[in-house]
């Protein structure tokens, strides 16, 4: 057999073939290619650690981040969308590709739309997380074709929730290192308030 005639299951040396290599994807914004652009969704009151590293890795992947911050007018909650943006500002502010928008009421797949985004960003924290992500995900998909990429949780941020810090310090407790600095202050001085 000459090599043009091997099979793509065996080499000319009768060794089997490596698979044909993934293409890199491209790096940056090349002529021809429009930006990739992704959204990190989330209610953020307030954003955690565990959502900054997941903003991090997003920023990592995709020339463009959104951060949208989803919130419901009829619930208040601990911190207004404009507080919540500037604390998130203050975590993943130093990444030139991250921006973070606000949007009312509004379906998550209108907001993906909106920014110009096909792919939504979800950090999950183990199998409760993806239980609870995967029919939305599925639905996000079902109502416009946005697909889900799901981004493992670090092991050592995975007990951090937005809800179970705003309970520890609702009780005096320390979130040091569960979310960043100004966000703990911010925490403090709100429950002081209340
Ligand atoms: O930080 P959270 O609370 O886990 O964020 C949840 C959020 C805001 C991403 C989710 O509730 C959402 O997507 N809300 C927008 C309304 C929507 O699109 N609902 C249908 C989902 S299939």
């Amino acid at each position: 057999m000459s090599s043009a005639e091997t099979t793509r299951a065996e080499t000319t040396q009768g060794q089997p073939a490596q698979p044909d290599p993934v293409p890199a994807a491209p790096v940056g914004s090349g002529p021809g290619r429009a930006p990739r652009r992704c959204v990190c969704p989330g209610s953020y009151d307030p954003v955690t650690l565990g959502h900054a590293d997941v903003v991090r890795r997003a920023a990592a992947l995709y020339d463009e981040v959104v951060v949208a911050v989803l919130h419901n007018p009829a619930k208040r909650g601990t911190f207004t969308p404009q507080e919540r943006r500037d604390l998130i500002v203050e975590s993943c502010g130093d990444l030139p590709n991250v921006r973070v928008e606000l949007f009312a009421g509004r379906l998550l797949v209108d907001v993906a739309r909106e920014v110009g985004a096909d792919v939504i960003i979800k950090g999950l924290r183990g199998g409760t997380d993806f239980a609870y992500e995967l029919p939305m995900a599925l639905m996000n998909r079902h109502l416009t074709g946005v697909e889900t990429v799901f981004l493992p949780g670090d092991p050592s941020l995975e007990h951090i929730s937005s809800s179970l810090v705003k309970e520890v310090a609702a009780h005096g407790g320390d979130v040091t290192g569960l979310v960043s600095d100004p966000v703990r202050d911010a925490l403090v001085k709100r429950l002081q308030e209340q």
